[in-house]
């Protein structure tokens, strides 16, 4: 290949997982860039289902799985997913973290969760994982530990403790932090299992291109909660465009070769923001219910919605995505009646102006009748109306559609 990047195109969660679990095995090593554990990667076999947070999904196969340096780790939750892995039989050999990563603390949680707490309307709706205060702490400077402080014992307690000591007096008025003996506990316990993964990642990756390996860059979140193309503020704390695979990684333009779109064939989001074709009531309830929407991270019901085309060519434009892949098809063949929006009235494309006036943008929709996907082994074969579905999507986004897939479990898609 060699470089192959995924990203979402929507609010996050359009079964990324399940596509990264699909792709990586044809990758010889696949890469998270950015984001933290508050992702929620759904990967799911005949005889098991896994959520990977941090880890990308190539661990799965046994292929070399990259924590670059764009990522913000939570220590103690790391574990938990490594652990999860080992009992599953899956080996953690290939398992590489760039000493440059930035490490989550408990007060970052802590602000996260305090400053969403306060009800004075600054509430953004965030999955409280401490992922934008570790990020806010990064390029602030004064506050921040990497993954390399970790590798030298007395010196990462040292920093541990005056870290801790700094941010203690700081938060006070979000209730305090655990004692540090218990913080230091964790964390010196965390460390004893993440060192020996922590590697020389931007050399690995230029090895792997010298030799013409193929990569796969596995972004987090989506194009909408991009920190500077989303719906600001009601986005994550990170650059989750394709682009930033390449920065966080150093692997070189000319070596992508494709910039793979994940689009769900209906809009979820969680959190806060615009979302101009949400649903109310009992007809959200009801795609929610079919599709399962609750977050992998957070476990919070998703709002759910029809598909945007408007701003699904927004983000196609944005992420100069190649090709698409369509997920959840299936869930939609359990209505009578779909809609898809094609889109907004008094406006004819979607740009800065109309982004940062979402709220107020009425959908126009065309609506679907449908039935269920039945069996289909290629994209050509799927009922009429998913044909019009995926012919919108091309239209209005001017790449193909080259992936559906059908089901959670990893051998359910059509190409
Ligand atoms: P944060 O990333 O926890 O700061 O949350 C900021 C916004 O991004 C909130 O609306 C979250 O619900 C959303 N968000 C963060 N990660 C994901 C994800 O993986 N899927 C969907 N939404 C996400």
């Amino acid at each position: 290949m060699p470089a192959k990047i995924l990203v979402g195109t929507q609010w996050g969660d359009e079964g990324k997982g399940k596509i990264a679990h699909v792709e990586s095995a044809d990758a010889d090593a696949t890469i998270r860039y950015q984001g933290g554990n508050n992702t929620g990667r759904t990967v799911q076999d005949e005889h098991w289902k896994l959520v990977l947070h941090t880890i990308p999904t190539g661990i799965i196969h046994n292929k070399i799985a990259i924590i670059e340096r764009g990522l913000v780790i939570h220590p103690p939750s790391l574990v938990v997913e490594m652990d999860a892995l080992k009992e599953l039989g899956i080996g953690l050999d290939t398992l590489k973290i760039s000493p440059f990563a930035h490490i989550v603390g408990p007060w970052h949680i802590l602000k996260d969760q305090g400053s969403e707490a306060g009800g004075d309307g600054t509430r953004i709706g965030t999955t409280g994982q401490g992922i934008g205060p570790c990020y806010q702490d990064k390029m602030g400077r004064k506050f921040a530990i990497r993954v390399s402080d970790l590798i030298d014992k007395a010196h990462f307690l040292e920093k541990l403790g005056n870290v801790y000591r700094a941010k203690s007096e700081k938060l006070r008025h979000y209730g305090g932090l655990s004692p540090f003996e218990e913080v230091r506990d964790s964390y010196l316990a965390a460390r004893e299992r993440i060192v020996p993964y922590i590697a020389d990642t931007g050399k690995i990756i230029q090895e792997l291109l010298g030799k013409r390996k193929n990569i796969l860059l596995e972004g987090a979140q989506a194009y909408l909660l991009d920190v500077d193309h989303g719906t600001y503020p009601y986005v994550t704390s990170s650059s989750t465009g394709s682009v930033a695979g390449l920065m966080y990684t150093g692997v070189p333009f000319d070596e992508v070769v494709s910039i793979l779109g994940v689009v769900k064939a209906y809009v979820t989001r969680v959190g806060r923001g615009p979302f101009p074709t949400k649903l109310i009531g009992k007809e959200q309830e009801t795609l929610r219910s079919l599709g399962n929407e609750y977050g992998s991270t957070t476990g919070r019901p998703r709002d759910c919605g029809w598909l945007d085309l408007p701003l699904l060519r927004y983000a196609v434009n944005g992420l100069h995505a190649t090709e698409l892949a369509l997920t959840k098809l299936d869930v939609l063949g359990h209505m009578r009646r779909i809609k898809v929006c094609t889109g907004y009235e008094d406006v004819s494309d979607v740009g800065a102006f109309e982004f940062l006036d979402l709220e107020s943008q009425v959908p126009i929709y065309e609506e679907i009748d449908v039935e269920p996907l039945g069996e289909a082994d290629r994209i050509f074969d799927l009922p009429a109306w998913a044909q019009r579905v995926i012919a919108l999507i091309e239209e209005h986004t001017e790449i193909p559609v080259a992936f559906v897939s059908n089901g959670p479990e990893r051998n359910q898609y059509l190409r």
